[in-house]
């Protein structure tokens, strides 16, 4: 939580919260720029910083990174497409866009041939078929090490459960692979799950050092993975990025010794460079008592911000007053959105525990602001209950700069026809 002080906040980069609502109509996101350009600087110690746009992929940020030096992963080809939309380049060095899946769908196979992109391989078989898409391709194993982390089970990315990456113990039969499909094996990448804690990360650089071993001379870069966490709670600790990079700095010191050549060291993050940088603003439509609990019914839903829904995951709220008025008194409330269902509530546990969170006493038009917004937000909206997808305003210097503007019902429904004998 960067520069809002929770439940009390008015401003957000500078700008009035009441006015960007006035000007751009709730639900909107808005992202304050050099919150993104701090998050980047605090990473430079890395050789490359490639950002996970899944977390946040508008263009807008996309440029963003593309200007701070930050270059791209991509998970699909329609994520493929917006990065070569915002000037990333697959051929440059390191590559703008490294296409990272455990399994190729058929746009994914065709962006690969058709742009002779990079691959972050997860599964052995995709091994034979990037080198049927193009041969002498550039492959990157991603391992799963046998062990995971995550701060929900659906975040985990590693262990016998895990549906992503390599299994540790068969690298080098996927090396034998390589070398029969005449692809380039030159890297390695392990992305554990979404949170990190050091002795954790001490055993994932050891089994990188291990499996670099494997691959020898060979090996050109590897890769940490995403998984940053951010303090979505004032009481959590920010993660010391220094010791975490010399950590990774130690193991890449490692291979490159056992390898007698220099390693690149990439870092993937998502969540980190985006989290902090972003407030979804959504108004108190009404507010109402059941029983002996207080609802502020809010215009976003978790079409808007899914995650309290899917995960429990927490996210900092604060009232601003549409009046400017001063909000003293505190309540216990439940913030709950207008979609038709029970669990469109955003104070939430893991389970779909509805809990209380303490906020001001608010009235109806009044704004809730939900923080720490900007990984998997505006990313993971949908048009559930066909509502339209929130605008997202980048803010800098004082400007605010709409980058993705409020859907419309005809971009909506622009593909849905009625068969004839319905009409
Ligand atoms: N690299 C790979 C291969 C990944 O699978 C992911 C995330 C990342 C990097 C970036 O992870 P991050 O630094 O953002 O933690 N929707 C969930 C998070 C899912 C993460 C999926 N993979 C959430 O809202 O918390």
């Amino acid at each position: 939580m960067q520069n809002l002080s929770e439940n009390n906040m008015d401003r957000f980069a500078g700008m009035s919260i009441v006015d960007l609502a006035r000007r751009h109509g709730t639900p909107f996101f808005a992202y304050d720029r050099a919150v993104i350009e701090k998050r980047v600087g605090e990473l430079k110690q890395f050789d490359v910083i490639r950002y996970a746009q899944k977390a946040s992929s508008n263009l807008g940020l996309l440029a963003l990174m593309r200007k701070l030096g930050v270059v791209v992963d991509a998970v699909s080809a329609g994520e493929v497409e917006r990065a070569l939309r915002a000037g990333f380049r697959p051929d440059s060095n390191p590559p703008g866009i490294v296409f990272t899946a455990d399994l190729f769908d058929a746009d994914a196979a065709e962006a690969v041939r058709a742009h002779r992109l990079e691959v972050n391989v997860g599964s052995p078989d995709m091994i034979t078929q990037v080198g049927k898409l193009y041969p002498g391709a550039p492959v990157i194993l991603r391992i799963n090490p046998g062990f995971g982390h995550g701060h929900s089970r659906k975040t985990n990315t590693g262990g016998e459960w895990s549906k992503h990456g390599i299994w540790h113990s068969q690298l080098e039969e996927c090396l034998k692979l390589g070398r029969e499909a005449g692809v380039k094996i030159h890297g390695l990448h392990m992305h554990i799950g979404s949170g990190t804690d050091f002795e954790h990360l001490a055993q994932v650089c050891g089994s990188m050092v291990r499996a670099a071993k494997l691959l020898g001379k060979d090996l050109e870069v590897i890769s940490a993975g995403g998984g940053l966490p951010i303090p979505y709670r004032k009481e959590q600790p920010r993660i010391d990025t220094a010791a975490y990079f010399d950590l990774w700095d130690k193991a890449r010191k490692e291979i490159e010794a056992n390898a007698g050549r220099a390693v690149r060291l990439e870092v993937e993050p998502g969540r980190y460079l985006v989290a902090e940088s972003c407030v979804l603003v959504t108004q108190i439509r009404s507010i109402k008592k059941v029983d002996g609990n207080v609802f502020y019914m809010v215009d976003a839903g978790f079409d808007t911000l899914v995650r309290p829904a899917m995960y429990g995951s927490y996210h900092g709220i604060s009232v601003v007053a549409a009046d400017g008025r001063a909000l003293a008194e505190e309540q216990d409330v439940v913030v709950a959105g207008p979609l038709c269902e029970s669990g469109d509530v955003f104070t939430q546990e893991e389970g779909g525990v509805v809990v209380t969170r303490r906020l001001p006493v608010a009235r109806i038009g009044d704004y809730l602001v939900l923080h720490d917004a900007g990984a998997y937000g505006a990313a993971m909206s949908s048009n559930y209950n066909t509502r339209r997808l929130a605008p997202e305003i980048l803010v800098a210097d004082g400007r605010d700069t709409v980058i993705r503007a409020r859907q419309t019902y005809d971009h909506i429904l622009q593909f849905e026809r009625i068969p004839d004998d319905l009409k």
